[in-house]
């Protein structure tokens, strides 16, 4: 098999990398992680099979013969879609409730070793888009571009305001705005796999952007590793 070009998009919550990852995989016909997905796709397994954290280790077995992963990338504006097996889950994992719950266990050392190979196993070819946290700094540090999106706090929660909407769900604009900040901040600090950007990434502040401006910064970027 020959080099299988990796770009990743990682930042933080609402700052774009979902539209901005998607569009880039319709764009270059690669494959797509969603690693976020991937985290709250675990969470939701582990609550089905009720399943103690505490105990994680010893369930490993089990979790692994059922943690088959797939994603449909769907059209623009819409989230990518995520299939446990034959099950389309994206509803089912999409929701602030998971988030959260994905947010602290995301933070143990037994959850991302787990995930770590899930997630290097999506680098097929003919190329992968890495959506996360950690994509570019932990998980595929030989990327050939990576990219750190951020936007203002105000921005992204908009942004997670219409996504919510979109799959039904009520919103509260000052509980959505507490939440994310709250995430932010344990995302940003926890010991393991902090957000934060490669030494060699390109930040690209999304305020203000549309999406087609962000996917052409990307694009010339590319373009000029070639
Ligand atoms: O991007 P998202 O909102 O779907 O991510 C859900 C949670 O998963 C988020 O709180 C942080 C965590 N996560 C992570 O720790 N590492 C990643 N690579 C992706 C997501």
């Amino acid at each position: 098999m020959g080099k299988v070009p990796v770009i990743t998009i990682d930042g933080l919550s609402g700052a774009g990398k979902g539209t901005i990852s998607k569009m880039l995989c319709i764009e270059l016909g690669w494959n797509i992680l969603d690693s976020g997905a991937l985290y709250r796709t675990l969470t939701y397994l582990i609550e089905e099979k009720e399943i103690d954290v505490n105990s994680f280790l010893k369930n490993k077995d089990d979790l692994i013969k059922d943690f088959e992963v797939t994603f449909q990338i769907g059209s623009v504006g819409e989230p990518v879609s995520v299939f446990l097996k034959d099950t389309d889950i994206t509803n089912l994992v999409r929701t602030e409730e998971i988030a959260e719950k994905t947010s602290a266990l995301s933070s143990l050392k037994v959850i991302r070793d787990f995930i770590r190979p899930c997630q290097r196993a999506f680098k097929q070819p003919p190329g992968l888009i890495a959506d996360g946290r950690d994509m570019g700094t932990v998980i595929f540090p030989e990327a050939d571009l990576k990219i750190y999106l951020t936007a203002s706090l105000e921005e992204r929660a908009k942004r997670r305001e219409i996504q919510l909407k979109r799959l039904g769900t009520k919103v509260n604009m000052r509980i959505l705005l507490d939440e994310l900040e709250a995430r932010d901040k344990k995302d940003i600090e926890r010991d393991l796999s902090p957000l934060k950007p490669a030494e060699d990434s390109f930040v690209i502040d999304t305020t203000g952007l549309c999406p087609e401006e962000v996917l052409e910064k990307i694009k010339v970027l590319y373009r000029s590793l070639k």
